[in-house]
């Protein structure tokens, strides 16, 4: 039997899952992967991710939130629809939200509003935000230091910072979410990861992209979170079991699913 571990960032509801989605749910299973939390991206999202939850309301819980890549001169109207959802039923957190700086620049004034405002929900509502930070640790660090809002809890999904930025993360009582980067060759992250705390870090694949060694290149899906598991269990010398309770712990806690 596989050690119990959370996916704690897939986006299965996404069309690349539309002809497997069951099989996949089951290959999850069958690794041990017995939560999948589910971050929203805009307004084209929610229906099917709502669908996913309902078909297994026990294994995977949908977050709610404006995705960075998604902000643009209709972001009012977009987060008019995330504010109502938020407003209409549970959530186990605002997400994803945050800066990208990869992809386009053109919006960021409208993409740090956004993130501002979003975070504010979250803290009203006593929920944690998971933190898209492509090129942009820096000032989504700024921002929150500045909203300065007490008591805030999220993760910064998909982090590939460094040792810097950790520090300033932990400042914050933020958690770090570790995924198939991990296993790259040339990533650096194998490098920085040991100088995370284990008890700030969450497991997650961000499927159906950043698939893990050996599978890199083709589409993720959340029972390679198991991958990540190991090597992560690799670098610190410790056993695959640790790693998983650990972490499935901090992400219990965390999103209080
Ligand atoms: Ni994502």
């Amino acid at each position: 039997m596989p050690p119990t571990m959370i996916d704690t960032h897939a986006h299965l509801y996404l069309e690349q899952f539309d002809d497997d989605r069951a099989e996949v749910m089951d290959r999850a299973q069958t690794a041990g992967v017995q939560q999948i939390l589910l971050p929203n991206i805009d307004s084209k999202t929610v229906a099917a991710m709502h669908a996913l939850v309902s078909a297994y309301p026990d294994r995977c819980k949908a977050m709610m939130g404006l995705h960075p890549c998604s902000v643009d001169k209709d972001v009012d109207r977009e987060l008019v629809v995330v504010e109502q959802h938020l407003s209409q039923r549970p959530y186990v957190a605002v997400g994803e939200i945050g800066l990208d700086y990869y992809w386009d620049k053109t919006h960021i004034e409208e993409q740090k509003e956004a993130f501002r405002v979003q975070t504010k929900w979250a803290h009203s509502l006593a929920l944690p935000i998971v933190i898209h930070s492509r090129d942009s640790i820096d000032d989504i660090l700024e921002e929150l230091e500045k909203l300065a809002l007490p008591g805030l809890r999220g993760v910064f999904h998909c982090f590939t910072g460094d040792t810097t930025q950790i520090q300033r993360i932990l400042d914050l009582s933020f958690l770090m979410g570790i995924g198939g980067v991990l296993t790259f060759k040339n990533g650096g992250l194998d490098k920085v990861a040991p100088s995370i705390p284990l008890n700030s870090i969450v497991l997650e694949t961000d499927a159906p992209y950043l698939t893990p060694h050996p599978y890199r290149g083709k589409r993720n899906e959340s029972s390679y979170v198991a991958l990540v598991a190991e090597k992560l269990a690799d670098i610190l010398a410790m056993q695959l079991e640790e790693v998983a309770q650990i972490t499935t712990r901090n992400a219990k806690d965390l999103f209080t699913c």
